[in-house]
This record gives structure tokens, C-alpha cells and sequence, in this order.
């Protein structure tokens, strides 16, 4: 299929974009590089022998991306969206306006071109704070604690009645985890601007030596080391998954809802000293508060994933700890 991806130039994209081409895909790339750089469209074709179709181009910009999606586009997966919980709740409007204006011009764009194959990308920050662990499909989505979480809310929604509307649509949404990692050959990984919000690209600037120690945010919550436990999922693996739902819902109107994780939870003290091994370096930490908005635990039920899609995840903690380092310490940027 000749797949346009939105936001592929970014860390999920990236991954994704790799493996389409290794899938026998056709990805056509838009991206208007707020928070990507070109170059990776360049790492994709030194890793895969293919360099994909670039487009620089908005989403909301619906004239051009019905000029792309009349091109011979069969489906989109759509990533494109900024997610800065910090920044969504100082600039909500930003957010409102990228992420939930941004999926409804393309939406728009596709329909009028004809193409009504979609997958995307949600969060497990759709379920709020979970009254139960592991989370399914089936629990009812909770309330955001921040505008971030309420574009995904929204825009889940969104699709829902876009497919009660027009039933031809097929829409794999994809609520993942805690994406995190970077390709095994550490050419295309994630490069955050500025200081991380999230855990592993700041436990990974700490091993580098450019940041002094991790704050640990919390230990004393009802885990059993008594920090915060979240389901990392290796980015490669989710880049899979994507395939996988492309592939398995392309001639199946609906809208079909899927966690991507491994299953397991781990602790921040956990991961820190997965991290420690992978790298070979002393990764000092603080335990400070807790982070406002943060929840206990969360983890997923991946039984769906794995009984629909005939997915399931290939790599551990220690991968993904190993291919970060690899990304972070190397030479590619
Ligand atoms: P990323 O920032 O690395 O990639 C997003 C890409 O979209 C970037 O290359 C950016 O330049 C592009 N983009 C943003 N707005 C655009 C617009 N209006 N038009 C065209 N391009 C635009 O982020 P990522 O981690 O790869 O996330 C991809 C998707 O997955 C996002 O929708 C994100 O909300 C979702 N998600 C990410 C995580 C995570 O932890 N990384 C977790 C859950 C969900
Ligand atoms: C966060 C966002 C979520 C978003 C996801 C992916 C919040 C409240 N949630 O999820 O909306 O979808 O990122 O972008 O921001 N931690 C530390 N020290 C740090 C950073 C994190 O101890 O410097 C802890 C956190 O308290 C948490 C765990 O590490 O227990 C993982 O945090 P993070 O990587 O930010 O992911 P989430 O909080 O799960």
C-alpha cells in the first residue's frame, strides 16, 4: 500500500516509516518539522536502502494534503501532533489547534480524496487514572489532567462519529504506552529539545553527563519499590504493531481499538538501573515530590493486540535501555 504518514520524520514515525519499507510498503512522508529534523529522512534510506517520499508540509494545510492524499494515497497513519504535557497547559490553544485542528483538516483532506483507511496514534493517557490494573480496551476513558491528553480524548472521539457518519472508515486507534528506545542500529532515536519531561530521555542525558542527576518523582507510592510503574514499550516494537493494524483492518470498516504494550510494568528505580547496566555508567538519582497529574501504576492488557492483530512484543527492558545508549552515545547526529 502507498501509505501517507503524517509526523514521520519524528521518533514513532521514524520507526514506523522503517518499517513499512521493510513491510513492502510505499510510506510518502509529511512533516512540517516542528520538532523533527530532515536529515532522519536520510537515516530511514541508509537503514532500509530506500529513502522515503519527503513532503515538508502542515497538516491543517487541507489544500496540500488533498493534493498528497489524491496521489495514489490507499491509508494514512497519522502521528502528527505536539506532545509537551508541560507546554499543552501553558499554550492550550497551541494544542487545540496542532493536534485536534490539525487531525480534522486532514481527516477532511483524506475523506474528499477518497482515502478512508486510518490509523492512530492515542495514549494511555486516555484512561486517566486507572481504577484497575491491567487496563483493557473495554474500561471507559477517564478525564485528562491536562490539555495533551484531552486533544487525544478528543480526538478519539472525533473518529467515532467520523465512522458513524461514513462506515466505510476503517480505523485502527493505537493507545500506547511508554514508548521509548531507538532503532537496534542507533542511527533514528528520540532527540527531545531542551531538558526531558519524560523518564528515559532524561535518564539517558544523565548517563551522557549532560545532566547532573534523575529526580525521581515520588517513592512512596503503592508500588513495590514505592515509585511510579509505567509499561515501556520499544519503539521498534510499536512501529510494528502499526503494520500490523494496517495490514489486519484494511478492508474493515470500524473503528478497532488497541493497547500497544508489553504487558509488564516497571519502576523508575528499575529502569535507572537497567540503564546503569546498558551503559556502564553510575546514573546518580534524588527522590524528590511527586509529579503533579502523575499516576501510581499503569500497565496494559495486550491480549487484544495479540489475538487480533497477531502482535506481540519482541524486546525487554534491557533492549530498550541498550538501544537508546547506542542511539545517544553514537555518532549520528
Ligand atoms: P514527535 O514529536 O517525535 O513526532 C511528531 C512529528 O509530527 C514531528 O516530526 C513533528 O514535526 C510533526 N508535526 C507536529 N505537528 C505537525 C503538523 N501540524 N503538521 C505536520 N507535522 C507535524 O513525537 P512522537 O513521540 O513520535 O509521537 C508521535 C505521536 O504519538 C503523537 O501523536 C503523540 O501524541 C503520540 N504519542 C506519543 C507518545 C510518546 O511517549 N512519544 C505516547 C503516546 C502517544
Ligand atoms: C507522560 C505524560 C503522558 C504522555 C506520556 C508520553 C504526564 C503526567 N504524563 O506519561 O500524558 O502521554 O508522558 O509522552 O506528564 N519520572 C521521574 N523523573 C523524571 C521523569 C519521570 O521520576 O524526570 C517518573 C514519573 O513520575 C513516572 C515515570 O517516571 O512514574 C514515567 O514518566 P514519563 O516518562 O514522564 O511518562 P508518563 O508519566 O507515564
Amino acid at each position: 500500500m502507498r501509505v501517507l504518514v503524517s509526523g514521520g520524520v519524528g521518533f514513532i514515525g521514524s520507526h514506523t516509516v522503517v518499517a513499512l519499507i521493510e513491510a513492502g510498503h510505499e510510506p510518502v512522508i509529511v512533516d512540517n518539522l516542528s520538532n523533527s529534523d530532515e536529515s532522519v529522512v536520510g537515516r530511514i534510506g541508509e537503514i532500509t536502502g530506500h529513502v522515503p517520499e519527503f513532503h515538508k508540509a502542515d497538516v491543517r494545510d487541507v489544500e496540500s494534503m488533498t493534493e498528497l492524499a489524491g496521489a495514489g494515497i490507499d491509508a494514512c497513519i497519522h502521528f502528527a501532533a505536539l506532545k509537551a504535557v508541560g507546554e499543552s497547559v501553558a499554550d492550550p490553544m497551541k494544542y487545540y489547534d496542532n493536534n485536534v485542528g490539525g487531525t480534522i483538516a486532514l481527516l477532511s483532506a483524506l475523506e474528499s480524496a477518497g482515502v478512508t483507511r486510518l490509523v492512530f496514534s492515542s495514549s494511555a493517557t486516555v484512561y486517566g487514572d486507572p481504577e484497575k490494573l491491567p487496563l483493557t480496551e473495554s474500561m471507559p476513558i477517564g478525564v485528562a489532567t491536562n490539555p495533551y491528553g484531552w486533544t487525544k480524548i478528543m480526538m478519539e472521539q472525533v473518529l467515532r462519529d467520523l465512522h458513524v457518519a461514513n462506515e466505510e472508515w476503517s480505523i485502527p486507534i493505537l493507545r500506547y504506552f511508554n514508548p521509548v528506545g531507538a532503532h537496534p542500529s542507533g542511527m533514528i532515536g528520540e532527540d527531545p529539545q531542551g531538558i526531558p519531561n519524560n523518564l528515559m530521555p532524561y535518564v539517558a542525558k544523565v548517563a551522557a553527563g549532560e545532566l547532573d542527576h534523575v529526580r525521581v518523582f515520588g517513592a512512596d507510592y503503592p508500588t513495590p519499590d514505592g515509585t511510579g510503574v509505567r509499561d515501556y514499550i520499544h519503539v521498534v516494537d510499536l512501529a510494528v504493531g502499526h503494520i500490523r493494524a494496517l495490514d489486519v483492518h484494511s478492508d474493515d470498516p470500524g473503528v478497532h481499538v488497541y493497547n500497544l504494550g508489553t504487558g509488564r510494568g516497571h519502576s523508575v528505580l528499575e529502569l535507572i538501573k537497567a540503564y546503569e547496566e546498558a551503559s556502564g555508567r553510575k546514573i546518580p538519582y534524588e527522590i524528590v515530590e511527586r509529579r503533579p497529574g502523575d499516576v501510581a501504576a499503569s500497565f496494559a492488557d495486550v491480549q487484544k493486540a495479540y489475538s487480533d492483530l497477531g502482535w506481540s512484543t519482541e524486546f525487554g527492558l534491557a533492549d530498550m535501555c541498550a538501544h537508546s545508549w547506542k542511539w545517544v552515545s553514537g555518532a549520528p547526529r
